[in-house]
Protein backbone atom coordinates (compact mmCIF):
# COMPACT_ATOMS: atom_id res chain seq x y z
CA UNK A 1 0.00 0.00 0.00
CA UNK A 2 1.43 3.11 -0.79
CA UNK A 3 1.71 6.45 1.34
CA UNK A 4 -1.52 8.25 0.13
CA UNK A 5 -3.61 5.39 0.64
CA UNK A 6 -2.63 4.64 3.49
CA UNK A 7 -3.20 7.84 4.99
CA UNK A 8 -6.57 7.71 3.71
CA UNK A 9 -7.66 5.00 5.28
CA UNK A 10 -6.16 5.94 7.96
CA UNK A 11 -8.12 9.05 7.87
CA UNK A 12 -11.14 7.31 6.94
CA UNK A 13 -11.00 4.99 10.08
CA UNK A 14 -10.65 8.10 12.55
CA UNK A 15 -13.89 9.47 11.01
CA UNK A 16 -15.76 6.61 11.68
CA UNK A 17 -14.64 5.91 15.42
CA UNK A 18 -15.60 9.47 15.40
CA UNK A 19 -19.01 8.58 14.28
CA UNK A 20 -18.97 5.78 16.70
CA UNK A 21 -17.44 7.62 19.66
CA UNK A 22 -20.87 8.54 22.07
CA UNK A 23 -20.75 12.40 22.42
CA UNK A 24 -21.20 14.15 25.74
CA UNK A 25 -24.98 14.04 25.79
CA UNK A 26 -24.87 10.21 24.54
CA UNK A 27 -22.30 9.65 27.74
CA UNK A 28 -24.50 11.27 30.74
CA UNK A 29 -28.07 9.57 29.03
CA UNK A 30 -26.02 6.56 29.20
CA UNK A 31 -24.31 7.36 32.75
CA UNK A 32 -27.98 8.20 33.91
CA UNK A 33 -29.52 5.00 32.50
CA UNK A 34 -26.82 2.24 33.58
CA UNK A 35 -26.53 4.15 37.22
CA UNK A 36 -30.49 3.65 37.45
CA UNK A 37 -30.60 0.18 36.89
CA UNK A 38 -27.12 -0.93 38.33
CA UNK A 39 -25.66 -1.33 34.87
CA UNK A 40 -21.55 -1.01 34.56
CA UNK A 41 -21.41 2.28 32.59
CA UNK A 42 -18.59 1.58 31.08
CA UNK A 43 -19.37 -1.57 29.77
CA UNK A 44 -23.22 0.48 28.90
CA UNK A 45 -21.09 2.89 26.89
CA UNK A 46 -19.00 -0.11 24.93
CA UNK A 47 -22.32 -1.40 24.20
CA UNK A 48 -23.78 1.30 22.47
CA UNK A 49 -22.13 0.42 19.49
CA UNK A 50 -23.25 3.93 17.72
CA UNK A 51 -26.60 3.18 18.84
CA UNK A 52 -28.16 5.87 21.24
CA UNK A 53 -28.28 5.14 24.65
CA UNK A 54 -31.86 5.43 25.01
CA UNK A 55 -32.49 2.68 22.15
CA UNK A 56 -30.25 0.07 24.15
CA UNK A 57 -32.53 0.85 27.24
CA UNK A 58 -34.26 -2.66 26.47
CA UNK A 59 -31.70 -4.66 26.45
CA UNK A 60 -30.20 -3.35 29.17
CA UNK A 61 -33.39 -4.22 31.08
CA UNK A 62 -33.21 -7.66 30.41
CA UNK A 63 -29.60 -7.73 31.94
CA UNK A 64 -28.99 -9.82 35.20
CA UNK A 65 -28.41 -6.61 37.08
CA UNK A 66 -30.63 -4.49 36.41
CA UNK A 67 -33.45 -7.34 37.43
CA UNK A 68 -31.79 -7.63 40.26
CA UNK A 69 -31.45 -3.67 41.18
CA UNK A 70 -35.07 -3.74 40.25
CA UNK A 71 -36.32 -6.59 42.51
CA UNK A 72 -33.93 -5.19 45.53
CA UNK A 73 -35.84 -1.76 45.11
CA UNK A 74 -39.38 -3.52 45.03
CA UNK A 75 -38.67 -5.44 48.39
CA UNK A 76 -37.65 -1.99 49.94
CA UNK A 77 -41.03 -0.48 48.77
CA UNK A 78 -43.37 -3.84 49.64
CA UNK A 79 -41.45 -4.94 53.07
CA UNK A 80 -40.52 -2.22 55.40
CA UNK A 81 -38.34 -4.27 57.06
CA UNK A 82 -35.97 -7.17 56.56
CA UNK A 83 -37.36 -10.49 57.14
CA UNK A 84 -36.01 -12.63 59.70
CA UNK A 85 -34.52 -15.26 57.62
CA UNK A 86 -34.69 -16.42 53.82
CA UNK A 87 -37.68 -18.32 53.72
CA UNK A 88 -39.17 -14.03 54.41
CA UNK A 89 -37.14 -13.13 51.90
CA UNK A 90 -38.82 -14.32 48.62
CA UNK A 91 -40.20 -11.29 47.26
CA UNK A 92 -36.98 -10.51 45.55
CA UNK A 93 -36.72 -13.76 44.41
CA UNK A 94 -40.38 -13.78 42.88
CA UNK A 95 -39.76 -10.24 41.25
CA UNK A 96 -36.37 -11.85 39.33
CA UNK A 97 -38.41 -14.78 38.16
CA UNK A 98 -41.10 -13.11 36.80
CA UNK A 99 -38.68 -10.36 34.45
CA UNK A 100 -36.13 -12.88 33.81
CA UNK A 101 -38.97 -15.27 32.58
CA UNK A 102 -40.34 -11.72 30.63
CA UNK A 103 -44.00 -12.66 32.65
CA UNK A 104 -46.59 -10.10 33.24
CA UNK A 105 -45.91 -8.13 36.20
CA UNK A 106 -48.93 -9.25 37.38
CA UNK A 107 -47.76 -12.94 37.95
CA UNK A 108 -46.52 -11.68 40.65
CA UNK A 109 -49.22 -11.26 42.73
CA UNK A 110 -51.28 -14.25 40.92
CA UNK A 111 -49.54 -16.66 39.18
CA UNK A 112 -49.03 -20.22 40.14
CA UNK A 113 -45.81 -20.55 42.24
CA UNK A 114 -43.99 -22.13 44.50
CA UNK A 115 -40.96 -20.65 46.68
CA UNK A 116 -38.38 -23.21 48.03
CA UNK A 117 -38.58 -21.72 51.91
CA UNK A 118 -34.57 -23.16 51.85
CA UNK A 119 -33.19 -20.88 49.00
CA UNK A 120 -36.14 -19.42 47.55
CA UNK A 121 -35.78 -21.41 44.33
CA UNK A 122 -39.26 -20.70 42.56
CA UNK A 123 -40.85 -23.75 40.48
CA UNK A 124 -44.17 -23.12 38.65
CA UNK A 125 -47.17 -25.53 39.46
CA UNK A 126 -50.58 -25.31 38.23
CA UNK A 127 -52.06 -26.94 40.77
CA UNK A 128 -51.54 -24.26 43.50
CA UNK A 129 -53.63 -20.85 44.04
CA UNK A 130 -53.20 -18.38 42.09
CA UNK A 131 -51.94 -16.35 44.89
CA UNK A 132 -48.41 -15.40 44.24
CA UNK A 133 -46.28 -15.04 46.46
CA UNK A 134 -48.84 -13.93 48.93
CA UNK A 135 -49.39 -18.33 49.45
CA UNK A 136 -45.77 -18.89 50.40
CA UNK A 137 -45.28 -20.11 53.42
CA UNK A 138 -42.50 -17.61 54.43
CA UNK A 139 -44.35 -14.38 53.58
CA UNK A 140 -47.34 -15.51 55.57
CA UNK A 141 -45.48 -16.63 57.94
CA UNK A 142 -43.38 -12.89 58.13
CA UNK A 143 -47.02 -10.95 57.92
CA UNK A 144 -48.97 -13.54 60.80
CA UNK A 145 -49.08 -10.59 63.54
CA UNK A 146 -50.68 -10.49 66.47
CA UNK A 147 -54.41 -10.10 66.66
CA UNK A 148 -55.84 -12.19 69.43
CA UNK A 149 -58.26 -13.74 67.48
CA UNK A 150 -55.62 -15.12 64.65
CA UNK A 151 -56.88 -12.43 62.13
CA UNK A 152 -53.99 -11.59 59.67
CA UNK A 153 -54.66 -8.03 59.20
CA UNK A 154 -51.17 -7.55 59.16
CA UNK A 155 -50.82 -9.54 56.15
CA UNK A 156 -54.22 -7.86 54.94
CA UNK A 157 -52.53 -4.92 54.80
CA UNK A 158 -49.35 -5.59 53.01
CA UNK A 159 -51.49 -7.15 50.41
CA UNK A 160 -52.98 -3.90 49.62
CA UNK A 161 -49.66 -1.59 50.21
CA UNK A 162 -47.68 -4.06 47.63
CA UNK A 163 -50.68 -4.43 45.18
CA UNK A 164 -52.38 -1.28 45.10
CA UNK A 165 -50.64 1.09 47.21
CA UNK A 166 -53.10 1.32 49.60
CA UNK A 167 -51.44 3.55 52.36
CA UNK A 168 -52.35 3.53 56.02
CA UNK A 169 -50.80 4.72 59.57
CA UNK A 170 -52.23 2.21 62.11
CA UNK A 171 -53.16 3.77 65.19
CA UNK A 172 -50.78 4.08 68.13
CA UNK A 173 -53.31 2.84 70.04
CA UNK A 174 -53.51 -0.55 68.44
CA UNK A 175 -52.43 -2.17 71.51
CA UNK A 176 -54.30 -0.11 73.90
CA UNK A 177 -58.03 -1.46 75.16
CA UNK A 178 -59.49 -4.71 73.74
CA UNK A 179 -57.45 -5.47 70.54
CA UNK A 180 -59.97 -8.28 69.49
CA UNK A 181 -62.83 -8.06 66.75
CA UNK A 182 -64.89 -6.53 68.82
CA UNK A 183 -63.02 -3.97 70.02
CA UNK A 184 -61.96 -3.28 66.74
CA UNK A 185 -65.06 -1.97 66.29
CA UNK A 186 -64.79 1.04 68.23
CA UNK A 187 -65.19 4.30 67.04
CA UNK A 188 -61.59 5.14 67.47
CA UNK A 189 -61.00 1.98 65.60
CA UNK A 190 -63.28 1.07 62.81
CA UNK A 191 -62.89 3.53 60.37
CA UNK A 192 -59.74 1.23 59.32
CA UNK A 193 -60.97 -1.67 60.20
CA UNK A 194 -64.03 -2.20 58.99
CA UNK A 195 -65.91 0.78 57.78
CA UNK A 196 -63.20 2.01 54.82
CA UNK A 197 -63.89 0.52 51.30
CA UNK A 198 -60.63 -0.99 52.33
CA UNK A 199 -61.76 -2.46 55.93
CA UNK A 200 -59.14 -4.20 57.38
CA UNK A 201 -60.69 -7.08 59.15
CA UNK A 202 -62.65 -7.37 56.01
CA UNK A 203 -60.08 -8.14 53.85
CA UNK A 204 -58.35 -10.58 56.34
CA UNK A 205 -61.38 -12.44 56.85
CA UNK A 206 -60.72 -13.98 53.76
CA UNK A 207 -57.37 -14.90 53.93
CA UNK A 208 -55.54 -17.81 56.13
CA UNK A 209 -56.09 -17.44 59.99
CA UNK A 210 -53.05 -17.59 62.53
CA UNK A 211 -52.55 -21.25 64.68
CA UNK A 212 -50.19 -21.35 67.40
CA UNK A 213 -48.31 -19.48 69.47
CA UNK A 214 -44.59 -17.98 69.20
CA UNK A 215 -41.99 -19.85 66.79
CA UNK A 216 -44.74 -22.65 65.98
CA UNK A 217 -47.59 -20.23 64.81
CA UNK A 218 -48.20 -20.49 61.34
CA UNK A 219 -50.68 -19.71 58.64
CA UNK A 220 -54.00 -22.02 58.16
CA UNK A 221 -56.43 -22.12 55.55
CA UNK A 222 -60.12 -21.95 56.68
CA UNK A 223 -63.11 -21.57 55.24
CA UNK A 224 -64.42 -18.15 54.85
CA UNK A 225 -67.70 -16.33 53.61
CA UNK A 226 -67.59 -13.39 51.07
CA UNK A 227 -67.35 -9.76 52.39
CA UNK A 228 -68.00 -6.41 50.18
CA UNK A 229 -65.20 -4.31 49.94
CA UNK A 230 -63.55 -1.60 47.65
CA UNK A 231 -67.58 0.23 47.26
CA UNK A 232 -69.63 -2.48 46.47
CA UNK A 233 -67.41 -5.83 45.17
CA UNK A 234 -68.66 -9.32 46.54
CA UNK A 235 -65.18 -10.62 46.98
CA UNK A 236 -65.48 -14.40 47.40
CA UNK A 237 -62.04 -15.60 49.03
CA UNK A 238 -58.41 -14.84 48.82
CA UNK A 239 -57.46 -15.77 45.03
CA UNK A 240 -60.57 -13.77 44.57
CA UNK A 241 -59.48 -10.80 46.22
CA UNK A 242 -55.94 -10.55 44.69
CA UNK A 243 -57.79 -11.15 41.10
CA UNK A 244 -59.67 -7.66 41.95
CA UNK A 245 -56.85 -5.97 43.30
CA UNK A 246 -54.90 -6.28 40.08
CA UNK A 247 -58.11 -5.73 37.47
CA UNK A 248 -58.37 -2.42 39.52
CA UNK A 249 -57.13 1.18 37.62
CA UNK A 250 -55.41 1.71 41.26
CA UNK A 251 -53.20 -1.75 40.47
CA UNK A 252 -52.03 0.19 37.11
CA UNK A 253 -51.51 3.77 38.89
CA UNK A 254 -49.43 1.82 41.48
CA UNK A 255 -46.90 -0.08 39.33
CA UNK A 256 -46.19 2.97 37.46
CA UNK A 257 -45.60 5.13 40.08
CA UNK A 258 -43.22 2.45 41.58
CA UNK A 259 -41.40 2.10 38.31
CA UNK A 260 -41.70 6.11 38.11
CA UNK A 261 -39.99 6.18 41.32
CA UNK A 262 -36.88 3.64 40.56
CA UNK A 263 -36.06 5.68 37.34
CA UNK A 264 -35.92 8.87 39.13
CA UNK A 265 -35.20 8.17 42.78
CA UNK A 266 -38.70 10.00 43.59
CA UNK A 267 -42.68 10.32 43.20
CA UNK A 268 -44.12 11.86 40.23
CA UNK A 269 -45.01 15.58 39.96
CA UNK A 270 -47.90 17.04 38.30
CA UNK A 271 -46.05 18.13 35.42
CA UNK A 272 -44.64 14.55 34.81
CA UNK A 273 -48.38 14.12 34.11
CA UNK A 274 -48.25 13.44 30.02
CA UNK A 275 -45.71 11.13 31.01
CA UNK A 276 -47.32 8.89 33.88
CA UNK A 277 -50.24 8.79 31.53
CA UNK A 278 -47.82 7.33 28.99
CA UNK A 279 -46.41 4.83 31.03
CA UNK A 280 -50.17 4.09 32.78
CA UNK A 281 -51.22 3.43 28.76
CA UNK A 282 -48.52 1.13 28.04
CA UNK A 283 -48.98 -0.99 31.12
CA UNK A 284 -52.71 -1.27 30.17
CA UNK A 285 -51.77 -2.54 26.99
CA UNK A 286 -49.33 -5.33 27.83
CA UNK A 287 -49.32 -5.74 31.12
CA UNK A 288 -45.16 -5.74 31.54
CA UNK A 289 -43.17 -4.24 33.84
CA UNK A 290 -40.31 -3.75 31.60
CA UNK A 291 -42.91 -1.73 29.08
CA UNK A 292 -44.00 0.28 32.16
CA UNK A 293 -39.98 1.30 32.85
CA UNK A 294 -39.02 1.56 29.06
CA UNK A 295 -41.92 4.21 28.79
CA UNK A 296 -39.91 6.35 31.10
CA UNK A 297 -36.10 5.34 30.36
CA UNK A 298 -37.15 5.92 26.53
CA UNK A 299 -38.94 9.00 26.83
CA UNK A 300 -36.67 11.79 25.60
CA UNK A 301 -37.17 14.17 28.68
CA UNK A 302 -35.84 11.14 30.72
CA UNK A 303 -32.19 11.99 29.09
CA UNK A 304 -32.78 16.02 29.06
CA UNK A 305 -33.62 16.46 32.35
CA UNK A 306 -30.97 17.86 34.92
CA UNK A 307 -31.17 15.34 37.48
C1 LIG B 1 -55.48 4.71 60.72
C2 LIG B 1 -55.99 3.38 60.56
C3 LIG B 1 -56.13 2.49 61.79
C4 LIG B 1 -56.82 2.76 62.95
C5 LIG B 1 -57.63 3.98 63.30
C6 LIG B 1 -56.67 1.58 63.79
N1 LIG B 1 -55.88 0.64 63.14
FE1 LIG B 1 -55.45 -1.21 63.82
N2 LIG B 1 -54.28 -1.52 62.18
C7 LIG B 1 -54.11 -0.63 61.14
C8 LIG B 1 -53.15 -1.18 60.20
C9 LIG B 1 -52.66 -0.52 58.92
C10 LIG B 1 -52.77 -2.44 60.73
C11 LIG B 1 -51.75 -3.40 60.10
C12 LIG B 1 -50.44 -3.04 60.71
C13 LIG B 1 -49.30 -3.84 60.20
O1 LIG B 1 -49.10 -3.92 59.00
O2 LIG B 1 -48.59 -4.38 61.03
C14 LIG B 1 -53.50 -2.60 61.97
C15 LIG B 1 -53.37 -3.71 62.76
C16 LIG B 1 -54.06 -3.89 63.94
C17 LIG B 1 -53.93 -5.06 64.79
C18 LIG B 1 -53.04 -6.25 64.49
C19 LIG B 1 -51.66 -5.92 64.96
C20 LIG B 1 -50.67 -6.97 64.58
O3 LIG B 1 -49.49 -6.76 64.83
O4 LIG B 1 -51.04 -8.00 64.03
C21 LIG B 1 -54.76 -4.88 65.87
C22 LIG B 1 -54.97 -5.84 67.02
C23 LIG B 1 -55.36 -3.58 65.71
N3 LIG B 1 -54.93 -3.01 64.52
C24 LIG B 1 -56.22 -3.04 66.61
C25 LIG B 1 -56.72 -1.73 66.53
C26 LIG B 1 -57.52 -1.13 67.55
C27 LIG B 1 -57.97 -1.81 68.84
C28 LIG B 1 -57.79 0.13 67.12
C29 LIG B 1 -58.57 1.20 67.83
C30 LIG B 1 -58.14 1.52 69.18
C31 LIG B 1 -57.15 0.31 65.82
N4 LIG B 1 -56.50 -0.85 65.51
C32 LIG B 1 -57.21 1.44 65.04
C33 LIG B 1 -54.73 0.58 60.98
C34 LIG B 1 -55.53 1.19 61.94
Amino acid sequence: MDALRRTLLVNLLATAALAQAPDEAAQRCTRRISQTLGVGYRASLTSLAGATPQARVRTWLESRDAITTFAGFINSRFNSQPGANLAEEGVPAAVRFILTNKKPWKELFVGRYKINHTNNQITEDATLPALGYFGSLGWQKRYLGNAPDGLMLAAGYRTMQNVVGFKLIPSPQNGEGDATATGRERAECRGCHFDSPYGLDLVARLLPRKVGMGGGARAEKVPVTPQTLFNGVQVRDHEHLIQVLTASDAFLFRTCRLAFEFVSGRAESACEAPMFDRCVDAFARTGMMQDALASYLEDPQYCEAVP
